[in-house]
């Protein structure tokens, strides 16, 4: 069983960024972690990040077929990536939405709007980067419960 875990623009800054929102972890920390937590269940993952829309939907197009559910932490994508949410939309494999702040309480009122959100089977906000942890062993117990 494959998930893919997707990381949008800046989130390569992560370590850099305001830690009050992002917290103190480095992408490859976080990814070191998800790593550990895939092996530890069993899985595989296959991780990416990206500063361009377009290089996004490609890895959803070229992967998906593989993949049995998707994590995606879209960054400002969130707010505006209409093709992304298109590429997510085709996919019809469970998607959660992943963000390390809590978007809704940000003071900036246009990251209170997701247009993933509509497509995503749920959201994980403002848990840091165990919203990610928490997001990959949820889609695994869902698809132990599918196979029974
Ligand atoms: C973010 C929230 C977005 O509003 C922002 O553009 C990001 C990161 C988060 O993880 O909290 O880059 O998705």
């Amino acid at each position: 069983m494959k998930i893919l875990v997707i990381h949008g623009p800046n989130l390569n800054q992560l370590g850099k960024r305001d830690p009050h929102f992002y917290g103190v972890k480095t992408l490859e920390e976080i990814n070191s972690l998800l790593d550990s937590e895939a092996e530890s269940l069993g899985i595989d993952i296959a991780v990416f990040q990206s500063n361009n829309e377009g290089e996004i939907v490609s890895f959803i197009q070229e992967e998906t077929p593989n993949a049995r559910g998707i994590i995606i932490n879209p960054a400002a994508l969130t707010h505006y990536g209409l093709s992304l949410r298109e590429a997510l939309a085709d996919t019809r494999i469970p998607i959660i939405e992943v963000h390390l702040s809590n978007i809704y309480a940000r003071p900036e009122p246009w990251r209170h709007t997701s247009v993933i959100a509509p497509v995503a089977t749920g959201q994980v906000s403002g848990l840091g980067w165990k919203g990610y942890v928490i997001a990959l062993n949820y889609l695994v117990q869902q698809e132990q419960e599918r196979r029974g």
